[in-house]
């Protein structure tokens, strides 16, 4: 009752950034990870199926999916921040996160001051990007549409280091043994799930649902699903 539109069609339509392994990334054909299960539940309390959308976090981050009504939410890994909360709402947080820089094993990328005359990659839009450029307005930063594009920007040598979240760069860095986190700075970041300004009725599902997966447990399990114990 009260003809409020939390979503938009039978699904949960979810805009996302591919790849951003473990929070959503294809697997055999399908998109899974950390926020796939977890919208997955916000979808199952509306009684719907999630669709997830792939399209780049710019248009993400700016709201401008959101608004369009491209997707219903958005669930990227991404940051509550001060000036995407002008464009778009966020619901109560659901992961900590960090900054950290990588780069080859060696290669002592103790600070940002270690990148004096060398190339930083950086994924557009994204608060990494933001987080180098007031810390260290000086270094070269190369930008990349997409997190792949980032790491193999890395690997191939176009860039001397990459800053991005701790979650998705540890994950890599496991994955490749040549690599190493040279540093990792406390920004304090936190994830939410973004809904077009006013959604208060989607938002309230969402931060039901992210409050009855701590309880219950299954927060935990899905946790450990995507990091491990
Ligand atoms: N947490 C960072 C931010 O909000 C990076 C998010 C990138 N997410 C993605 N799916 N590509 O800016």
């Amino acid at each position: 009752p009260g003809g409020v539109t939390l979503i938009q069609s039978g699904k949960v339509l979810t805009c996302t950034g591919l790849p951003y392994e473990p929070f959503q990334f294809e697997k055999d054909g399908k998109v899974v990870g950390f926020d796939v299960d977890l919208v997955d539940l916000v979808a199952k309390k509306l009684n719907a199926t999630q669709e997830v959308i792939d399209t780049p976090f710019e248009g993400i981050q700016s709201g401008v999916d959101l608004n369009s009504g491209k997707c219903d939410l958005a669930a990227a890994g991404m940051t509550i921040d001060d000036t995407r909360k002008e464009n778009f709402d966020f619901s109560d947080p659901y992961f900590d996160a960090t900054q950290v820089l990588v780069g080859k094993k060696g290669a002592g990328l103790t600070g940002l001051d270690k990148l004096q005359g060398k190339k930083l990659g950086v994924q557009n839009g994204t608060t990494g990007a933001k987080y180098a450029k007031e810390k260290a307005p000086d270094v070269e930063q190369v930008v990349f549409e997409d997190l792949g594009l980032l790491l193999s920007g890395l690997e191939t040598g176009a860039v001397d280091a990459a800053i991005n979240d701790n979650g998705v760069v540890y994950d890599w860095v496991n994955k490749h043994a040549d690599y190493e986190v040279g540093t990792e700075f406390a920004t304090g970041e936190q994830y939410g799930i973004g809904v077009k300004k006013g959604n208060t009725a989607l938002l309230k599902v969402i931060n039901e649902t992210i409050a009855e997966t701590r309880a219950s447990g299954q927060y935990d399990t899905i946790y450990e699903k995507w990091f491990g114990k």
